[in-house]
């Protein structure tokens, strides 16, 4: 890391006119032979090795587990979770070795884990630096060694549809050196996992030195005292992701990013700065600063500390004027210990951050210096945002004093052809889309994402709910967290909020989703209450909740939280006379009750709809109603497994968007909600488990949006002139029959016109949010739409019935891109007939080829019943287009040349820059 100098101190700043006389006395440039931190990317160099058979690996096992008796793979997603089934220990496991990696977050020292005798693993060949490992697979991390592989097809097989089909659950190990030169002798050395999925255990030169069991957490490892100098270690991690352990797809692996960490022996602690602001106005802010400082040596000593706070600038760059300073302090520090040192300062005219479009996400970059005898020994970083936020019972959710409406949506980790792997572009346009979509809000559905997301989010000006926990200590599937939820929650919720308490765009903490402890009465309660406090103890400043699909007013859980957040409930489960047959959870619209029985606490929907659709698939006939659960024949087709688009149906405890809307809008005091979900993610592929990902996004897994992704965005984008027709308008079939035509629009009333003629004008009623000529006889030709605000003309679409396919068009969602192997470029295949239409139903098999710098990493249609592997450079369209994935090579640039054919259609090509 490279110091900023610091010229042009803000001398209009007069209450640190003394302060910043005496830092510019004092240089906190690091010296340039020693970097006071370096944080070194170790992603490339490493060996991958996985048991073909789960049932058949080494019995270095974190611990034993329960016997699987259930595989029902397609439960509802809102079925009661059941107990945890007690197991005894039948052979020696690891877990006492594992624990004390996570003693930093026990609060309690006398919980404190001691690391016991002895080095389990220690002659297993994989763990030795001089085991041969030129036959394992080279891999980069990111990685998931799932995603790329074969789709398991049909019932009885080894991943269902549930978890994705893919082989996500296995045992693995990954090996890399590390070369440590003699120069880092006496540094503090640390393995940072961002994630790795699940129960990671790591071995450093034959030694077991820790590891951590939940895959959603971030973590880090003291290598020091297991580090020769001058050399190679070897580093060999075992991963042990169970079968049955999750209701979606995990992805497994090293899934995120893995740093190498050397500091001075005294050094700002992992995660150790915790920056709030408060009395937040246009011309002033409060803020307070806490810094961990550990010391790792043996000898006491005197530091001072000092940090100056920067604008931090969107495209990452800080700005060069210090634009405050908090008062040098100096420091004794003890050997061996930690201390936090507390420091305040008012800023002046501070740039607020707030949710786009009526505010703007500034941001800051606090950078704080430790020195000792004029060395700088160490430099953080710690961007935040200023701003305050506030929840009212009655009016909802203010930022900055400005009542925000969370238009939200439930996003899961994964980034559909790509897998769990993370990748920073994958996720930026999944948020973009999101952005033109209208949405300001995600939850991050039910764990805590990678740390470059909420880097995102910040940036871009979202408001996240982070979340720890699908389940506590009750199962949902035999294989799930539940298992180590009693030794691990507090390592797991403390660990979440010291990495994350320092994002602006984080609104909420969410301890848990749908947990089972909302059927265990006062017992849950408890678990609830523990969590809560454990949050609040760590970050004072926001408030938490747990999602609750069953819990009422009444029963002790609810009690328990500080914000409601209800998932379904609010507009009623299984109720409308459309449900009324379906067996499970049933609830009349419980946003009144929620309210009269706790008028301090703001409810939100923090999970609402689970409607389902297959982008572009319409089948007929059609409800008649607004919202009906999927059945064979009514929305849905068991045969082809697709769901209709006309966007009326849902999971049996699911409500469409319109009944969501009208619901949420007849209670104003409700905060706003999020949509079950935002984009299609894998696995869950609800009503039709011979799939492989979900039906339930506005975006379909190939990033194509579906109808529904315009009904949400005239609601939440009403300033945006837009109508959108549906169906598509081919139906060789259909001439003459009824084919009904909804229209969703930003304006209040619409015309539609079927080949000129119109079929009528009408206006939206009063919580209703689509306009529907429900009686239309197909006839090919051209549908128009002309949409009126206020009576006067707003908004207009026309679709034509196309000519059969004869071509394929190619398009690039950037023609330029980045060579360091990592950035990404999404290129669309329609099929199109000779006018350049997209023709909506087109199936034809493409084939797509590369030439240039870059690789096709991975293709996807959006079909969730598709089982051709992601990798495939062969791909269907499905109703219309189709996706590659393209990724230059690392430290290449030139022109990348993108061609697709198909059998009787005219090519396409597409180039795209790589630069470097
Ligand atoms: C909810 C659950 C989500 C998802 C959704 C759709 O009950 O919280 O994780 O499963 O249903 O099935």
């Amino acid at each position: 890391m490279t110091m900023k100098t610091k010229k042009d101190k803000a001398s209009w700043y007069p209450l640190l006119v003394i302060t910043l006389l005496l830092s510019s006395l004092w240089s906190c440039q690091p010296s340039p032979q020693s970097p006071p931190r370096e944080r070194i990317s170790i992603n490339d160099n490493w060996r991958f090795y996985k048991y073909e058979n789960i049932e058949k690996t080494d019995n270095l096992i974190y611990d034993v587990r329960p016997e699987i008796t259930d595989t029902n793979d397609d439960k509802q997603a809102d079925s009661k979770p059941t107990e945890a089934v007690e197991v005894e220990a039948t052979q020696e496991t690891l877990k006492a070795w594992i624990m004390p990696t996570g003693n930093r977050f026990i609060k309690d020292p006398t919980k404190h884990y001691t690391r016991p005798k002895g080095n389990p693993g220690k002659d297993f060949p994989f763990v030795q630096s001089d085991f041969d490992d030129q036959d394992w697979q080279a891999v980069e991390l990111p990685h998931d060694w799932a995603i790329e592989e074969p789709f398991y097809a049909g019932w009885d097989t080894p991943v269902g549809g549930g978890m994705g089909r893919l082989p996500s659950p296995g045992v693995a190990w990954y090996r890399r050196t590390l070369d440590i030169s003699t120069a880092d002798q006496g540094k503090s050395i640390f393995l940072d996992i961002d994630g790795a999925m699940s129960y990671a255990m790591v071995w450093i030169n034959g030694q077991l030195a820790g590891g951590w069991p939940y895959g959603y957490s971030s973590w880090r490892l003291d290598l020091t005292p297991y580090l020769h100098y001058g050399g190679p270690n070897q580093l060999a991690i075992r991963i042990d992701n169970p079968a049955h352990s999750s209701r979606w797809y995990p992805g497994g692996g090293i899934y995120r990013n893995v740093w190498l960490v050397k500091t001075e022996p005294i050094h700002i602690a992992q995660w150790g700065t915790s920056i709030r602001t408060k009395d937040v106005s246009a011309s002033q802010a409060t803020i307070l600063l806490d810094v961990t400082i550990d010391h790792d040596g043996n000898e006491n000593q005197n530091i001072a500390i000092q940090t100056d706070i920067f604008v931090l600038n969107e495209d990452g760059s800080i700005g060069d004027k210090t634009v405050a300073a908090f008062a040098k302090k100096a420091i004794s520090m003890t050997a061996q210990n930690s201390s936090t040192i507390q420091s305040t300062l008012t800023l002046d005219n501070p740039r607020l951050w707030g949710p786009p479009p009526t505010q703007s996400p500034n941001r800051y970059v606090a950078i704080t210096t430790l020195t000792s005898g004029g060395q700088t020994i160490d430099e953080y970083r710690t961007p935040f945002g200023i701003r305050a936020i506030s929840y009212d019972a009655d009016k909802g959710f203010f930022v900055n004093g400005e009542k925000v409406y969370l238009k939200g949506v439930n996003q899961h980790h994964d980034l559909g052809a790509l897998g769990a792997a993370f990748n920073a572009r994958a996720a930026e346009r999944q948020l973009e889309m999101l952005k033109e979509l209208g949405c300001n809000a995600i939850r991050m559905a039910h764990n805590p994402p990678a740390p470059e997301l909420l880097e995102m989010t910040d940036r871009m000006g979202f408001l996240v709910i982070d979340e720890m926990y699908d389940c506590w200590a009750r199962k949902k599937t035999p294989h799930d967290f539940h298992l180590i939820f009693p030794e691990w929650h507090e390592q797991d919720l403390r660990a979440l909020v010291r990495r994350d308490r320092n994002h602006p765009s984080i609104i909420l903490w969410s301890t848990g989703n749908e947990v089972g402890e909302q059927y265990t009465g006062e017992e849950g309660a408890k678990i609830a209450m523990r969590l809560r406090e454990i949050v609040n103890e760590e970050d004072p400043t926001r408030p938490t909740s747990a999602s609750m699909n069953y819990a009422k007013p009444g029963m002790p859980l609810p009690e328990t939280m500080e914000v409601l957040n209800l998932n379904y409930q609010g507009e009623g489960i299984r109720n409308a006379p459309a449900y009324a047959h379906l067996k499970g959870i049933n609830t009349s619209p419980l946003y009144p009750r929620f309210h009269q029985a706790f008028p301090d606490k703001v409810i939100i929907s923090s999970e609402n709809a689970a409607a389902l659709s297959s982008r572009g698939t319409y089948l007929f006939p059609v409800n008649e109603g607004i919202s009906a659960p999927i059945s064979d024949g009514l929305g849905g087709d068991p045969k082809t497994g697709y769901v209709s688009s006309y966007e009326l149906y849902t999971a049996d405890f699911g409500s469409s968007a319109d009944k969501v809307f009208a619901t949420i809008d007849q209670h104003p005091y409700v905060a706003g909600g999020f949509v079950w979900s935002g984009w299609d993610y894998l696995g869950e592929p609800t009503p039709y488990y011979l799939s492989r990902s979900s039906y339930f996004g506005l975006i379909d897994l190939a990033g194509f949006k579906k109808d529904r992704f315009y009904l949400y965005q005239s609601r939440w984008r009403p300033e945006l002139p837009m109508a959108h027709i549906l169906p598509h308008w081919n139906w060789s079939d259909r001439l003459g029959k009824i084919t009904p035509v909804h229209v969703f629009t930003s304006g209040d009333e619409a015309e539609l016109f079927l080949n000129g003629e119109s079929l009528g004008r009408k206006k939206k009623g009063a919580y209703e949010y689509r306009l529907r000529w429900d009686d239309v006889l197909y006839e090919p030709g051209e549908l128009k739409v002309i949409a009126y605000r206020d009576g006067k003309e707003w908004a207009e679409e026309t679709i034509k019935t196309t000519d059969s396919p004869t071509q394929l068009t190619l398009t690039t969602d950037r023609q330029s891109i980045l060579g360091d192997g990592k950035d990404l470029a999404f290129v669309t295949v329609a099929v199109t007939d000779q006018n350049g239409l997209t023709v909506p139903n087109a199936m034809n098999d493409i084939t797509f080829s590369i030439e240039g710098p870059g690789e096709i990493v991975a293709t996807d249609n959006g079909d969730p019943t598709s089982l051709v592997a992601f990798p495939s450079l062969e791909r269907k369209a499905f109703n219309g287009v189709a996706l590659a994935i393209v990724q230059p090579n690392k430290g290449q640039a030139g022109t990348i040349t993108i061609k697709a054919v198909s059998s009787g259609l005219k090519n396409a090509e597409v180039t795209i820059e790589v630069i470097q």
